[in-house]
């Protein structure tokens, strides 16, 4: 398997202008997913089920949850989750689907940087196709970091990054937002990598059906 620089474009491609203020991040994305029933396939993502399946339950942070089906399923194998997204509208989503479940998770309207997260406190920090925008100080990437525990995990997962071409076919700035190479870097010697690699995705439904490799990056906290 081949390392990677993926970068985060939206599960779809879909962009949100550079330098946003969190409201209007928020009012992007809330707009996205009030234009349909349900964004996405509904399904929990296949690199998180394949890499947490086996690990001992434990408190884990779900970054931009979306719709709520990864934070869902790892509910529902006893893990204590927070599950924070900027969109109201997914988040209401997510909420009815655990209250149809019977599932419990904290549900966090928030930005990740304003989310203000106990440092160093979940065992598990998921961030799925993020799409979070970049700043001069990395504060996205340090916040994601800044959360896991000693001893815990950190496991973000993008899609690869599209060629110039398709960039600007699409709209896009590759430079907007976060990719995994912006983590890796401040992977210090506090960190060991575990993965970091392109694998396959298949996924049947939903706005990010079209996305067939996931940009994994996988790196446990020492101390
Ligand atoms: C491409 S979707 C991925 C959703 C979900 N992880 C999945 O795999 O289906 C990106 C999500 O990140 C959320 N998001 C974007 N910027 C955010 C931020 N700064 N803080 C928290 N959530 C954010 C969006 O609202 C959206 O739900």
């Amino acid at each position: 398997m081949e390392r990677n620089d993926g970068g985060m474009r939206g599960a779809d491609q879909s962009s949100a202008p550079a330098q946003q203020a969190t409201g209007e991040v928020e009012n992007f994305w809330d707009q996205r997913y009030a234009e349909m029933e349900s964004l996405w396939s509904g399904q929990p993502n296949g690199t998180l089920i394949h890499e947490v399946e086996g690990l001992e339950p434990g408190r884990v942070l779900d970054v931009g949850c979306g719709e709520g089906a990864d934070a869902l399923w790892l509910a529902e194998r006893g893990w204590d989750v927070t599950a924070l997204d900027v969109s109201r509208v997914a988040l209401d989503r997510a909420a009815r689907e655990a209250g149809a479940r019977g599932l419990r998770v904290q549900w966090l309207h928030s930005g990740l940087l304003e989310a203000a997260l106990p440092a160093g406190s979940f065992d598990l920090v998921s961030a799925q196709y993020p799409a979070l925008l970049r700043t001069p100080e990395d504060l996205a990437e340090h916040a994601l970091l800044d959360a896991v525990a000693p001893g815990g995990l950190l496991l973000a997962v993008h899609h690869p990054l599209p060629t110039a071409a398709e960039a600007e076919a699409r709209g896009l700035n590759l430079d907007e937002y976060v990719g995994l190479a912006d983590i890796r870097a401040l992977l210090d010697g506090n960190w060991r990598i575990e993965v970091d690699e392109i694998r396959p995705r298949h996924v049947a439904a939903g706005a990010g059906a079209h996305h067939t490799e996931d940009v994994v990056l996988k790196a446990r906290r020492l101390r």
